[in-house]
C-alpha cells in the first residue's frame, strides 16, 4: 500500500461556522464522510462539528481567515497532517454589502474580491487537480442570483457572484469528463445571517422575494452535486428570477433592480446624503 492509499477522503466546507455551509456540512455527514470545517469563529466552528457527529460524520475544525494569502496552502497543510485529501470542497465563505458603490468604504468593497472571487479560486484551483488525478469528486460554489445581472445598490456584490457563476460553468465544461464534477448553486434569499449583516433584508428586492431556509439549498446542493449537475437553483422563486433575468434586457433589468434595492425605510447612503433623486 502506498502513502496515497492511506490518506482518506474529506469534504472540505469553507464558510462552515453558520448559514448555508453548516446545512451542506450536515447533509454531507448523513453518509458518513469526514468533514473539515473551515472558517475564522471557533465558537461557530465548534457548534458544527457537533451538529457532523450527530449526523453521522467525522469532524475536523481548521479556524482560517480566507483573506490571508496563505489560507489555502494552510488548509491543504492541515489536512495532509491528518492524512486527509480534499475529496469534495464547498466554497460557502461569502458577504456583500448594500449601499451605493460610491458610499460604501472602498476597503469593505474589495474585501468581497478577496473573499467572494479570489479566495474561492484559489481554494478550487489548489484542491481541483487532485479531484482529477482520482477521477472522483468535485467543487461546490454558492453563487446566488445576483449572478445573473448587475445589481444597482449591491454592485460588487453582485459582480462577484457573475463570476462564481462564470468560473463555476466553465470548470465544470473543463473536467466533467473525467469524473469531476463543478457545481454552482444560485439560490434568492436564504434565511441566514449574511441579509442582515450584508443590509439586503432592508431592501424592497428582498422583501418582495421568498426565503428559503438554508437546509433545503443544503439538500438541494448536495443532491444536485451528487446528480453532477453543473448548476443548481434551489426553489420555484429562484428558478422564476433565472428565466425573467433570461429573458428581460440588461436594459430593463438595471434600473428595475436599482429601484428595488435602493428604495427602503432605511435609506442608503447616498440617500441621507440627498444624492439620489
Ligand atoms: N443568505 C442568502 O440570502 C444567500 C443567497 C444567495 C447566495 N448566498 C451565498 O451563500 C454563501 C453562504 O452564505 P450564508 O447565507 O451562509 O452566509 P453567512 O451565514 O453569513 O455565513 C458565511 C460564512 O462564511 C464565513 N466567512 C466569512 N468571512 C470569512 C473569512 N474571512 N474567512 C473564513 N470564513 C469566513 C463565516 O464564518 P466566520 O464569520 O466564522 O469566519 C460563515 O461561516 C455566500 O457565498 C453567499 O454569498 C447567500
Amino acid at each position: 500500500m502506498t502513502m496515497k492509499d492511506e490518506l482518506r477522503s474529506s469534504v472540505v466546507v469553507v464558510g462552515a461556522s453558520r448559514g448555508i455551509g453548516r446545512a451542506i456540512a450536515k447533509v454531507a455527514a448523513r453518509e458518513h464522510n469526514v468533514v473539515v470545517l473551515v472558517a475564522r469563529s471557533p465558537e461557530g466552528l465548534a457548534a458544527a462539528a457537533v451538529d457532523v457527529q450527530q449526523a453521522g460524520g467525522e469532524a475536523f475544525t481548521l479556524e482560517l481567515d480566507l483573506i490571508s494569502a496563505d489560507a489555502s496552502a494552510r488548509l491543504e497543510a492541515f489536512l495532509t497532517a491528518n492524512d486527509l485529501v480534499c475529496g469534495v470542497l464547498v466554497n460557502s465563505a461569502g458577504y456583500g454589502l448594500r449601499g451605493a458603490a460610491t458610499l460604501l468604504p472602498v476597503n469593505d468593497q474589495l474585501g468581497i474580491i478577496d473573499l467572494n472571487i479570489r479566495a474561492l479560486a484559489d481554494m478550487t484551483l489548489r484542491f481541483l487537480p487532485g479531484m482529477l488525478a482520482r477521477g472522483r469528486g468535485g467543487v461546490i460554489n454558492l453563487g446566488s442570483v445576483a449572478g445573473l445581472v448587475p445589481g444597482p445598490y449591491m454592485a460588487l456584490y453582485y459582480a462577484s457572484k457573475g463570476f462564481v457563476r462564470s468560473f463555476s460553468d466553465a470548470l465544470h465544461q473543463e473536467v466533467y469528463r473525467f469524473g469531476v464534477t463543478v457545481t454552482c448553486v444560485a439560490p434568492g434569499p436564504v434565511s441566514t445571517e449574511f441579509l442582515e449583516r450584508s443590509g439586503a433584508n432592508r431592501t424592497a428586492l428582498f422583501k418582495i422575494l421568498p426565503t428559503l431556509d438554508a437546509e433545503y439549498v443544503a439538500e438541494r446542493a448536495w443532491s444536485g452535486f451528487k446528480s453532477g449537475h453543473r448548476r443548481v437553483v434551489p426553489g420555484i422563486s429562484a428558478k422564476l428570477i433565472t428565466l425573467v433575468a433570461a429573458l428581460l434586457p440588461t436594459a430593463t433589468i438595471l434600473p428595475l433592480i436599482g429601484r428595488l434595492q435602493r428604495r427602503s425605510k432605511d435609506p442608503c447612503p447616498a440617500d441621507a446624503q440627498g444624492i439620489l433623486p
